[in-house]
């Protein structure tokens, strides 16, 4: 008898090696340009102008992003992934900058020893986890406020199911994808987002682009500034 997948669960098991060998043109070529109608050019400024030298990727799929925006060639650079295989492509990819890898799940807590990074990237992650965007960025910026510096940066990405235009294509697909658990995004709005920026950053900034919401949310308010490190145990892989 096969087990039932956790929402959690489905909304990673697309990862598979096979399917990360053609995520890049899938995703990164096809569907941003002809879906998402949100150009990966337009992901890539975003990460220029934010990356930093002291850095966590988050949900790191195949590495693309900071392995072309990096802008050192000796940073401090994590990554962190529920999924083994994400980990595994995208250290091999970055290997260069000698990534520490930790394989955890940014809806709990998350033990990340060392010092607070500068920039922290959630690309393309928001709209895969299951709950509503509200919950799920005050859930995912509540884990990754201890391992941000008082004055850094998090930004990213995420499609939206409301309060946008979606082409026919797009419609179709994110409803296959929410079908199929890899997406849950159906009931993130803009609001959502926007409530969970607000509360925790002094600046922030949200601009649509498609059926994306680009985003960054800068210097973290009193209230989210240093709080320990939670002290939970946790998978970390040795760097690669
Ligand atoms: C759509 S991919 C985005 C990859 C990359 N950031 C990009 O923009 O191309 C989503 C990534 O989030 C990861 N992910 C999904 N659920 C997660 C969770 N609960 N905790 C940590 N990572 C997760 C997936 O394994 C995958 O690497």
């Amino acid at each position: 008898m096969k087990a039932e997948l956790s929402d959690v669960e489905r909304a990673h098991a697309i990862y598979t090696k096979r399917n990360l060998a053609v995520y890049d043109w899938w995703v990164l070529g096809f569907s941003n340009a002809w879906l998402w109608h949100c150009p990966t050019e337009k992901l890539l400024e975003l990460y220029r102008a934010h990356i930093t030298a002291n850095h966590l990727e988050v949900g790191t799929g195949t590495g693309f992003f900071p392995a072309k925006t990096m802008p050192s060639t000796q940073p401090r650079l994590a990554l962190l992934d529920i999924n083994r295989n994400c980990l595994e492509k995208a250290a091999k990819r970055l290997a260069a900058f000698r990534p520490e890898l930790h394989q955890e799940n940014v809806l709990e807590p998350l033990v990340i020893h060392g010092a607070r990074f500068d920039s922290i990237a959630v690309n393309y992650v928001l709209h895969c986890l299951p709950g509503r965007l509200d919950q799920k960025a005050a859930a995912v910026f509540d884990h990754l406020a201890p391992h941000l510096q008082d004055d850094g940066v998090i930004f990213g990405s995420t499609l939206l199911g409301q309060d946008i235009q979606r082409p026919v294509a797009a419609r179709m697909a994110m409803a296959l994808y929410n079908r199929k658990g890899i997406f849950s995004n159906t009931r993130d709005s803009l609001g959502g987002l926007m409530e969970a920026l607000s509360a925790r950053f002094r600046t922030f900034n949200v601009e649509v682009c498609g059926c994306a919401v680009i985003f960054w949310g800068k210097g973290l308010r009193e209230a989210y500034r240093n709080q320990p490190v939670p002290n939970v145990a946790a998978t970390s892989v040795a760097g690669g």
